[in-house]
């Protein structure tokens, strides 16, 4: 069946979804019955194209890498360039819409209000953007049933390591009481590094070579993204919604050299730990160092690798560990909650 998809963004993330549509095509079909169609992409800064027929994605990837603008897409009748993202929500034929725009993630904008059009204009959305989860989840998740389109929304935590769809379909019916977790690949691959001897400087640099750091590091050195991503699965996860400012948040920025040796003294070593408890009035949540024993199940999470350990009623401790960000692991993030709103499963 055919699902047709307009991109909003054609940045790591959108080229990273449309390679995997181009790559998988015959797999997708075959395995699913889905024949993902990308009608329209529209990005800021390369322009737009859209055919309700559908695009080439080959060509799509083809430009972009030559030339850095959809201007050079070649021209077949039916083509209309230069819609905006709201244009491309509003008039084009899309069934979902991708969100994978550079989005301020201090405001969610532009993702919540692109969200916003779309449900209004009965459209579902997938996103990878953290701020519409983290700050506008109440409000998106209503509008979204009142106009009866699909929201999916994966990708904000651990990429396309399935950290909110673990707990909300394999772990269902256990009462999550704490969840622990390394959410930042950034300041985990620094940590790394600093117990390898580099310098703090040294290893933010290398996070920065690598691509992992956030455009501004703050946001990963201060613990801000970390942040974010606790209150969203409190919002997800505990139906709890939390406010910025009630989180407890400790970068790893004071961090020496001789703390890393002190813990490394004591059998230990330093984690930028997230955690989330249910406590009896509520909600405690904290981003901050820990010094954790050799043996912990998050101990041994070692580079830019994130983990989550969800401490179960029925089950114990159960920890997912995987990518928490790339091109191919967040595309395919898009991929699986695509694949879930054609299987009716989102
Ligand atoms: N800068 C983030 C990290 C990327 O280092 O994990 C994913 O949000």
């Amino acid at each position: 069946m055919e699902h047709r998809v307009a991109l909003l963004g054609f940045g790591v993330v959108g080229q990273g979804f449309a390679e995997i549509v181009l790559n998988k095509k015959q797999q997708l079909e075959n395995e699913y019955g889905l024949n993902i169609s990308i009608v329209a992409v529209s990005d800021l800064m390369k322009g737009s194209v859209y055919h309700p027929e559908g695009l080439s994605v080959e060509d799509l990837l083809k430009v972009i890498k030559e030339t850095g603008s959809f201007d050079a897409y070649p021209d077949y009748p039916g083509l209309i360039r230069g819609l905006d993202s709201f244009e491309t929500i509003a008039n084009t034929n899309a069934e979902t819409i991708v969100e994978v725009t550079f989005t301020d993630v201090q405001t969610g904008q532009p993702a919540i209000d692109h969200c916003k059009h779309a449900f209004n204009h009965g459209k579902n959305v997938i996103m990878s953007n953290k701020g519409p989860v983290a700050l506008a989840f109440q409000e998106l998740n209503t509008l979204a049933q009142q106009n009866k389109v699909r929201w999916g929304y994966e990708g904000s935590v651990m990429s396309g390591t399935p950290a909110l769809r673990m707990a909300t379909t394999s772990l269902a019916g256990n009462d999550i009481t704490e969840i622990q977790g390394i959410f930042n690949g950034t300041t985990n691959y620094m940590l790394t590094r600093m117990e390898e001897g580099l310098s703090y400087e040294e290893a933010l640099k290398e996070a920065q070579q690598l691509g992992y750091a956030e455009a501004n590091p703050t946001n990963d050195v201060e613990g801000y993204d970390a942040l974010y991503k606790i209150v969203i699965l409190s919002n997800v996860l505990l139906n709890y919604p939390i406010k910025m400012d009630a989180v407890e948040r400790v970068g790893i920025s004071r961090l020496t050299n001789k703390d890393i040796e002190q813990a490394k003294n004591e059998g230990k070593r330093w984690k930028l730990i997230a955690r989330l408890m249910k406590t009896s009035d509520g909600i405690s949540a904290s981003v901050k160092p820990e010094m954790i024993a050799l043996n912990h199940p998050l101990a041994s999470i070692n580079g830019a690798t994130n983990a989550i350990s969800y401490h179960c009623d029925l089950l114990g401790p159960v920890t997912l560990i995987g990518a928490g960000a790339g091109k191919s692991e967040t595309g395919f993030s898009i991929l699986i909650d695509l694949i879930n709103i054609h299987r009716r499963q989102l």
